[in-house]
């Protein structure tokens, strides 16, 4: 479909990102219309998110200080073409907007109200992993410490691998291969680890503990000073079962990077992937599903063997959903050791009961809990907020796993930053910032995908 009126001087070409656009008579509503799709958008919106004058506002101009619907679109018309095209809006307030095409295509999915009638939007479909499915991609240390190459490149390799960790169709692990030999004194005593180095060369830097210090690695041993310290303390004995479970989970704000490095000895890790695990249980039991993500919980633990005794606990469901939604996963807290009791209702709390029985057991099938020989010199990489990870059993000591975690706000900025380096090329930066990340990557893909890239 392409608008016979509103597209100014430019005779649109099928390669354009906008083929057309209009305004309703009153000016209330602004119709643009994509190759793919058309989308219409309200005009007090595209007035609300306009960033002619910069990102930040003041009091005369912050959107709560300004009545709805008292602002209207007078012109709409299209100029300039490929990456640089954009949406050009006079306001009946005396002000003008340009719109980039790619930044209006990219947010329209959210806020617009979809017109194409002839095809839906295409849908992914994220239903996680199971076992038979998953393969964990393998990515090499030189790939993230190369001998020679221009911060450009490194940056391209490190949006790929953080696609890969925190995408929402992607496996949510990575292995890293080709590792140097480790310096074993290094590597017990928590310093100049091989998997902090890795996490600090894709994230910029690690969780700070506020005993350990930073830049220190915690280690699941069977013979260092920590398991000497940890002897009869629940929840530290490395040669029990350990179920899965998220780290951090009963901190208010859990980290949501973490890597695992083996330095000696063997086990049987887990890993298991919540989209698949909720998926199933939606299918099955769908009221059960409900419960889970609504019960809260207690979660809570007392760290004796540190000089003055941490005591940490918090309270929330098990499943959070992104901001404003009831079935995008942002994040699964879960840690069947440290979980106290739920806190449900009186009327609500058998149901929610069975719903964290029935997740427990769907994670715990063989379709879906990965089973795997964790050695010494193997790196997982993986996200916290959608994998949960477990051991099995110790199969050889002495035993020793060094780990190490990223807070989730260092992992959300540093992602957000290699995206904005990347798009600021083709829409001025002004137009990035109050940009969900969910559509900073959808920009990334449509400039990527482009034809005038090629050229
Ligand atoms: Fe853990």
């Amino acid at each position: 479909m392409a608008f016979a009126n509103g597209t100014g001087s430019i005779e649109p070409k099928p390669s354009d990102i906008i083929l057309g656009c209009k305004k309703c008579t009153h000016g209330n509503k602004v119709t643009v219309d994509f190759p793919d799709a058309v989308f219409t958008f309200h005009a007090q919106w595209l007035h609300d998110a306009r960033c002619d004058d910069g990102a930040s506002k003041n009091a005369a101009t912050a959107i709560c200080q300004q009545p709805i619907s008292t602002v209207h679109a007078e012109t709409v018309q299209l100029s300039s073409r490929g990456a640089s095209m954009t949406l050009d809006v006079t306001w009946d307030d005396g002000l003008a907007s340009k719109f980039p095409a790619i930044w209006l295509r990219a947010m329209a999915p959210l806020v617009a109200r979809f017109d194409s009638p002839e095809a839906a939007l295409k849908q992914s479909g994220v239903q996680g992993w199971l076992v038979d499915t998953l393969k964990i991609p393998e990515i090499s240390y030189h790939e993230i410490f190369p001998e020679e190459a221009e911060k450009e490149d490194l940056d391209n390799i490190t949006i790929n691998i953080l696609d890969q960790l925190l995408g929402k169709s992607a496996p949510g692990i990575v292995k890293i291969i080709d590792l140097p030999d480790p310096n074993i004194e290094d590597e017990r005593n928590h310093k100049n680890n091989i998997n902090t180095q890795v996490l600090k060369r894709l994230f910029g830097s690690v969780f700070v503990h506020p005993i350990r210090g930073s830049d220190q690695t915690f280690n699941v041993s069977s013979h260092s000073d920590d398991a000497k310290r940890a002897v009869g303390i629940p929840n530290y004995d490395t040669t029990q079962l350990l179920l899965p479970h998220s780290d951090h989970a009963f901190y208010d704000n859990p980290i949501q990077v973490q890597g695992f490095y083996g330095l000696e000895g063997e086990s049987e890790n887990t890993w298991v992937s919540v989209l698949a695990i909720l998926a199933t249980l939606k299918q099955e039991s769908p009221d059960l599903y409900e419960h889970l993500c609504k019960a809260p919980m207690a979660l809570g633990r007392v760290s004796r063997f540190y000089g003055d005794p941490l005591y940490q606990a918090t309270v929330d469901t098990a499943i959070t959903m992104e901001p404003g939604s009831q079935d995008r996963v942002k994040r699964v807290r879960w840690h069947p050791n440290l979980t106290g009791s739920l806190l449900s209702p009186y009327d609500e709390y058998q149901k929610a009961r069975l719903a964290h029985q029935k997740f427990d057991e769907i994670m715990r099938r063989d379709t879906h809990q990965l089973k795997l020989i964790f050695k010494p010199g193997d790196l997982y990489i993986w996200d916290n907020f959608r994998l949960l990870h477990g051991r099995e059993r110790v199969l050889e000591v002495p035993r020793t796993g060094v780990g190490q975690t990223v807070p989730e706000q260092v992992v959300h900025d540093r992602y957000r930053a290699l995206h904005v380096d990347v798009l600021k090329k083709y829409v001025d930066e002004r137009w990035l910032i109050h940009m969900p990340m969910r559509q900073l990557r959808e920009m990334l893909r449509l400039v990527k995908g482009h034809y005038w890239l090629d050229g």
